[in-house]
């Protein structure tokens, strides 16, 4: 383990927010875990950090922020259709994508290029391109930080929803995840349900491999999105609403071209970067921050913004989808 003090947190949340933590601990093997839960994870206040890729911090951080790094990729279990991987939590996401490619291992190729550790990704359940990570998530091994108990959660036990899982609901603020064991296939299929990457491979006529699959989705991504490493940004700032269908109707009238996929429950759940843009938000930009060009969901840093500035054009942006649509977007980041 290693512990700073005062530590800058530029670097670590990819917003590029400059604000300091009182204490700073890096997990470095998984057999410390423990000991850190011990040592730091029983006096509030303290935050689990990945790779900040979901995290605005508003504010220093008077408290510790517990940082696991280590890494591995270890095979558990082979047999004629399936592997079963367990991975380290400090593991980056994308570190993770390369092997499944280089393995021939299907499953999570649609996921490729988000940022961010493996650690993250059952709790907020990661998803992209038709696929969520929920969909190859065999179980989640860590420990409960109230009863220092180690824990090992079947898919089933996370609760998975979307954007969701029991992390995020009675789990939170009271687990530290180590490893996700994942279950893919070494049948060769795709889920290609995602219109825009049906389109985008057919046009560059690529033959269906995990490569092409996984290169289409990093250029639909880099058209879309904002690379973190030069403009500020923590991906989707908010979460799709999901909505009655009588509500969706009714909307429809005024706004035809409304997009909605459908939800569990018979719900609709509509595009809050769209209900972003058609409030005026695309690209707008209010000092250092706001919203990104090419998908209004995305609120960006331009250099230099406060969180402040991050939170105001965030609210901005509720009031008015709220005043034309009657929807309440929530936040999808973690406000720390
Ligand atoms: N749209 C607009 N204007 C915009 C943005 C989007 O009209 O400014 C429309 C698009 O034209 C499209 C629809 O909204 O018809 C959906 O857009 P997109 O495919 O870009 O996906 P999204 O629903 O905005 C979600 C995830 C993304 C994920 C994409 C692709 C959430 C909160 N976000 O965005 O995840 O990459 O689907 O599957 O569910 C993230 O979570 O950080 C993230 C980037």
């Amino acid at each position: 383990m290693k512990l700073f003090e005062n530590h800058n947190l530029k670097t670590y949340n990819t917003f590029g927010m400059e604000v300091f933590a009182r204490k700073f601990v890096e997990i470095e093997t998984a057999e410390e875990t423990p000991a850190a839960v011990a040592e730091y994870l029983q006096q509030w206040p303290y935050y689990i950090l990945g790779g900040g890729s979901n995290t605005l911090f508003t504010k220093d951080f008077d408290g510790t922020i517990v940082h696991p790094v280590f890494r591995g990729i270890e095979r558990m279990e082979e047999n004629g259709d399936n592997v079963l991987l367990r991975v380290a939590a400090g593991e980056p996401w994308d570190n993770l994508i390369q092997y499944c490619i280089r393995h021939e291992y299907y499953g999570i190729e649609n996921l490729t290029a988000i940022p961010g550790l493996v650690g993250s990704a059952p709790v907020q359940n990661i998803g992209a391109y038709g696929v969520e990570v929920k969909d190859t998530v065999y179980k989640v091994q860590g420990y409960i930080l109230s009863t220092r108990n180690p824990f090992g959660l079947s898919n089933a036990d996370c609760r998975f929803g979307y954007r969701n899982s029991i992390f995020k609901q009675t789990l939170k603020n009271d687990c530290i995840i180590t490893y996700v064991w994942f279950q893919l296939s070494k049948r060769k299929h795709f889920t290609l349900s995602y219109q825009g990457l049906a389109k985008a491979l057919e046009e560059r006529e690529l033959p269906l491999t995990l490569h092409s699959v996984s290169e289409c989705v990093r250029k639909i991504r880099d058209t879309k999105l904002p690379d973190p490493k030069i403009v500020g940004n923590g991906g989707s700032f908010f979460k799709n609403p999901v909505v009655p269908v009588e509500q969706y109707q009714d909307l429809l009238t005024q706004y035809p071209d409304l997009v909605a996929y459908d939800a569990p429950k018979g719900l609709k759940k509509l595009s809050a970067g769209q209900l972003i843009e058609k409030a005026g938000w695309k690209g707008k930009r209010v000092g250092n921050a706001g919203t990104w060009k090419n998908q209004a969901l995305v609120l960006v840093n331009h250099g230099g913004a406060t969180p402040n500035d991050v939170l105001n054009i965030a609210d901005s942006i509720i009031n008015d989808v709220n005043k034309l649509f009657n929807i309440t977007l929530e936040m999808e980041i973690n406000r720390i």
